[in-house]
């Protein structure tokens, strides 16, 4: 897998190949990385020199050789290259000038973890191996190792970067990133995930031109804004075909991913910490270790990008028990109740969830302290009186002898004013002296930065979770710091309280883990503000988006699904009119749009009419008879709700034998006398015999075909809407935004 001629190196696993090489003055330069191809002595011909005027050379008589115009490893600024570095680090002169070379290399079996941060992980040292390269600047003292991991069975390579102060003196690193990649073209179209609060993960394209473009978050939180993921993919590329370079970043706090053409056409794409909120001092002997990266390469379009994300999450980021465990289904209070609730009315929504066949009962917000709304209680980490006067042993016990599994909503982040923990710790929170507060939703965020505080939350979390049975914990945060000081560090050290507030966050989550290695997290931020891969290698569900509209959601869940699998996707179905958007919608859309993830309930299923309920049983039983094609299944979208040409939707999920797929097809506005329709389905055995079910009125029920046909003639799938309604249409009514689940089974 790592091949080494002297100083060139070849990554490759047949899948992809990753090549670099050490040139005679100890600069690394990029050769190549894309589709996987033979081993050869010397891929030195791909290194282009050139003479070019205006251009600094660092060598004295050699026209020909200029940093500037060469593809770079892992490049640093002002020696002759004037792009966007990977590291800048000032010394004690004050000069920022570095000049790092190559000094050797090593071998790791398998794939080290790093300590105190998320990083993909592999079973066995045969599942992976793992290149550093030395890099040594002597007159700054500082010393780079940079790691390389190829995964043995998928497309996709991790990277990360370790600085060491080797001298007698501080350093301070302004700039340092987690992978540079100089692609030797710039003909690529940039995929981002962007958004806001109730429409996270909008899928947006453009062509890549000349200067910079980043996607970033400046919030020490991955954010609703931009997901810290881009694929760059060649244009015409669509989700069934097309070379996609994508690169993704396995951390949950601010970070900049860029993508710089220079004026030769030349690809900078860049993962790491901004610039602007992150400076880190580096005292003599000190290490400082990156986040990891990851990098990949298809040339089967956006769905092959997808599935390689969702099989690194699934087998090499999601740990623990859950790993491999079904999610259970689940219904959460929120709401149904929002903050008027008791013990009884608990009970009762559970009740009826569990006689419909949920599995897990999540009580969200308003438990905890002297919580009436949420101006107080953040903090106090203890049954409210009032509302759980007989404790929360005496509610998990009721859950319990349902048959049910109990989980629990915490903020364990924020503070509110009004509350025992801020009365004894007011210096917990992050302020800077001087200055006023902001608050977002009445509440203040703590310094996770600071071990203690983090220690402090744990230890009232560790007592609450060993008081009953507890199986599950939403884990919420519903705003980012602002007046961000860290007041216990001084000044040299202000511009690590993100980075630090991030690791705190992630030691926490650590901690209740080793605590409580059977618990199962998901991961919230006021819906899905912190969706990323950080958070997934601790919590392997995240609430997609506070917004449960089943239209809306189709968007959210479409463009989550580019980096994220199913199984990592929180989804409920939730009453109409619905509660963010106001729309109506069918129940059985709801659900189907609901079921492409972890799937459960957020409403009192005792309001429904009977007709509704009994519906739902049927969806609950549906869901549990196919979970695992959905959730450990194969994953294509096919028509994208972005793209407006259909306005539908449509994906499905094939089992990994290919012999169970579902297929969601999801429709908009009806659109009277419209055209016929054909779903033109993925990932089938072209020879498998398939006989197609539909959940709704389908021509087809019932019917036999090949894969072959399913995929290339494409599966009838027209609706009331092509014809006349009301009576006379074989294909029944038709209505707003309906929608059919086709489940296709195999044929021995
Ligand atoms: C925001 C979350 O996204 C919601 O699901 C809910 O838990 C509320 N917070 C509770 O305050």
């Amino acid at each position: 897998m790592v091949h080494v001629h002297g100083r060139q190196f070849h990554l490759t696993n047949g899948l992809v190949s990753y090549i670099f090489e050490a040139n005679e003055y100890g600069k690394l330069l990029n050769l190549y990385f894309g589709a996987g191809v033979p081993d050869r002595e010397d891929f030195d011909y791909l290194v282009e020199y050139q003479h070019r005027p205006m251009s600094s050379c660092p060598q004295e008589g050699n026209l020909l050789y200029s940093l500037e115009h060469l593809r770079q490893e892992f490049p640093e600024y002002g020696a002759s290259d004037y792009r966007r570095p990977a590291i800048s680090v000032r010394q004690p002169n004050g000069s920022a000038i570095t000049n790092l070379e190559y000094t050797g290399f090593r071998i790791i079996e398998g794939k080290p973890g790093l300590s105190g941060l998320p990083a993909l992980y592999v079973d066995s040292t045969d599942d992976a191996k793992t290149l550093e390269v030395v890099l040594l600047d002597k007159l700054a003292g500082l010393r780079v190792r940079l790691w390389y991991s190829v995964i043995a069975d998928l497309p996709i390579i991790a990277r990360s970067a370790r600085v060491e102060n080797i001298g007698a003196e501080a350093l301070e690193i302004e700039r340092l990133v987690s992978f540079n990649l100089d692609l030797p073209d710039a003909d690529y179209e940039m995929t981002e995930l962007t958004g806001a609060w109730a429409r996270e993960r909008n899928v947006e394209r453009h062509r890549l031109h000349s200067g910079t473009q980043t996607v970033e978050s400046l919030r020490a939180s991955s954010g609703h804004f931009f997901n810290p993921v881009s694929a760059l993919a060649r244009p015409g590329t669509n989700e069934h075909s097309g070379q996609v370079v994508a690169a993704a970043f396995i951390y949950s706090g601010s970070y900049e991913i860029s993508a710089q053409v220079d004026t030769y056409g030349v690809t900078r794409l860049q993962v790491g910490f901004d610039d602007f909120d992150f400076h880190w001092h580096l005292g003599a002997g000190e290490t400082f270790q990156t986040p990891e990266a990851l990098m990949s390469f298809t040339v089967e379009g956006y769905n092959g990008m997808s599935q390689t994300f969702h099989d690194v999450v699934r087998k090499h980021l999601v740990r623990g028990p859950w790993r491999d465990k079904e999610r259970p289904i689940l219904i959460n209070n929120w709401e149904a109740t929002y903050f008027d609730f008791d013990e009884d009315k608990l009970v009762s929504i559970a009740r009826k969830a569990h006689d419909a066949g949920v599995e897990l009962f999540v009580l969200d917000d308003g438990w905890f302290g002297d919580r009436q709304d949420d101006t107080s209680g953040l903090g106090d980490w203890y049954p409210n009186p009032r509302r759980l006067p007989h404790g929360l042993k005496s509610l998990v016990q009721r859950i319990n002898d349902l048959g049910m599994l109990f989980g629990l909503w915490f903020e364990p982040e924020m503070i509110s004013k009004k509350s025992k923990l801020y009365e004894a710790h007011p210096d917990w929170v992050i302020r800077t002296p001087g200055r006023a507060m902001s608050h977002g939703r009445n509440e203040y965020v703590l310094n996770f930065a600071d071990d203690k505080v983090v220690d402090g939350i744990y230890e009232q979390m560790k007592a609450l979770l060993s008081s009953a049975d507890i199986s599950y914990i939403k884990w919420d945060m519903n705003r980012n710091i602002s007046e961000g000081y860290d007041a216990t560090r001084g000044f040299e050290r202000q511009g690590e309280l993100f980075h630090r507030y991030v690791l705190g966050v992630y030691k926490l989550h650590e901690l209740l883990l080793q605590a409580f290695p059977n618990l199962l997290i998901e991961g919230c931020s006021s819906g899905g503000g912190r969706f990323d891969l950080g958070m997934l290698y601790y919590t392997p569900q995240i609430w997609a988006s506070d917004n449960t509209d089943a239209v809306a959601r189709m968007k959210i869940q479409y463009g989550t699904s580019m980096f994220y699998p199913l199984g990592s996707m929180g989804s409920h179905v939730s009453i109409v009119p619905n509660h963010q958007s106001g729309r109506v919608t069918p129940l059985c859309t709801r659900a189907s749009v609901a079921m492409f993830g972890t799937f459960g309930y957020e409403l009192d299923l005792a309001r429904l009419s009977t007709r509704d309920y009994e519906e739902v049983k049927a969806q609950i039983a549906f869901f549990k008879r196919f979970r695992e094609v959905i959730h450990a299944g194969v994953f294509y979208r096919l028509v994208s709700p972005f793209e407006g040409q259909r306005d539908a939707a449509a994906w499905m999920a094939v089992s990994e034998d290919r012999r169970t797929a579902i297929v969601g097809d999801y429709h908009m506005l009806a659109v009277p006398n419209s055209a016929f329709k054909r779903l033109y389905l993925e990932g089938l055995d072209a020879k498998m015999h398939y006989k197609v079910h539909c959940t709704g009125v389908s021509s087809i029920e019932g019917l036999i075909f090949t894969g072959s046909e399913l995929m290339k003639v494409g599966m009838v799938s027209s609706d009331a809407s092509s014809g006349e309604s009301g009576g006379v249409n074989p294909l029944g009514e038709t209505e707003d935004f309906a929608s059919r689940l086709f489940v296709l089974s195999a044929q021995d």
